[in-house]
């Protein structure tokens, strides 16, 4: 993050104005900002910690206190709205433990999570993980669930999380939950859930090159045709059947 004056948004409402403290100081900005928009709106460029702007990328991990409060609280800089004299800093990426292994090589169980990070264990039950993430997932559940070896559970738990670290940020034990929440559902995608046969079809079409004419066809399109097929593109219905193809078979192979 880097201090530029000519970074400013002009299309906010600025009649009402909070005061808001970066870093320690003072700016006044709009209320009705994300602490994302303020940084910017006070001046600062955003060249780290800044990614979807949508709450997906978890880049904006933000630590933030009110003057009033001995609490640290946490959240995303682009998803939460600034408040009254809260004193706010980013959080830089963190440097959680990541341990690098061969996914091909491990075994979906409870001990590999275990010699991989050791320090699961350390685990005491705090729940300030849990009441840290900014996707309200039940952190302590899934490290619980690592350390009994239920990889599916575990797996599907720590599915939305958005690795922003605020969770290892907090934890006294010094977990990195996030790296953990990979790691389960890396052994789970790899090991454990019923290998997609459609998947495997597709990949074997693109290996015959029968995907090459249709490729060739859309790389001679101009962009206002490629915008009008993807905007008018059938998309498959939430609660489509296992064999659900599109009616307009013109660009898949079946
Ligand atoms: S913050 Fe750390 S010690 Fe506390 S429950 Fe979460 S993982 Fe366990
Ligand atoms: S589990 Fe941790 S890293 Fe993932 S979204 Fe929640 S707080 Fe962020
Ligand atoms: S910028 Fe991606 S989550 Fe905030």
């Amino acid at each position: 993050m880097s201090n530029n004056s000519a970074v400013k948004n002009k299309e906010v409402n600025t009649d009402n104005k909070v005061p808001i403290f970066i870093m320690g100081k003072k700016y006044e900005v709009p209320a009705s900002l994300t602490i994302q928009k303020a940084l910017e709106y006070a001046g600062y460029q955003l060249i780290r910690g800044c990614g979807c702007r949508g709450g997906i990328c978890g880049a904006c991990g933000t630590v933030y206190r009110y003057p009033d409060s001995y609490r640290i609280e946490v959240g995303l800089a682009c998803q939460t709205v600034v408040q009254p004299n809260m004193y706010i800093t980013q959080i830089p990426f963190f440097p959680a433990n990541k341990a690098v292994y061969d996914i091909e090589k491990l075994e979906p169980t409870g001990s590999t999570v275990a010699a991989l990070y050791p320090e699961i264990f350390k685990c005491v039950g705090c729940g300030t993980c849990t009441r840290s993430c900014p996707m309200d997932i039940d952190v302590m559940d899934y490290i619980a669930k690592a350390i009994r070896g239920d990889i599916a559970g575990a797996a599907e738990l720590s599915f939305d999380c958005v690795m922003c670290g605020l969770c290892t940020a907090r934890c006294p034990a010094e977990e990195a939950q996030y790296n953990i929440g990979i790691l389960t559902r890396r052994l789970y995608g790899r090991h454990i859930a019923k290998q997609a046969q459609h998947l495997k079809k597709a990949i074997e079409n693109i290996k015959k090159g029968k995907f090459k004419s249709s490729l060739k066809k859309l790389m001679k399109m101009d962009l206002e045709g490629l915008k009008k097929i993807y905007n008018e593109r059938e998309i498959e219905p939430d609660m489509a059947e296992e064999n659900w193809e599109p009616a307009d078979k013109t660009y898949i192979v079946v």
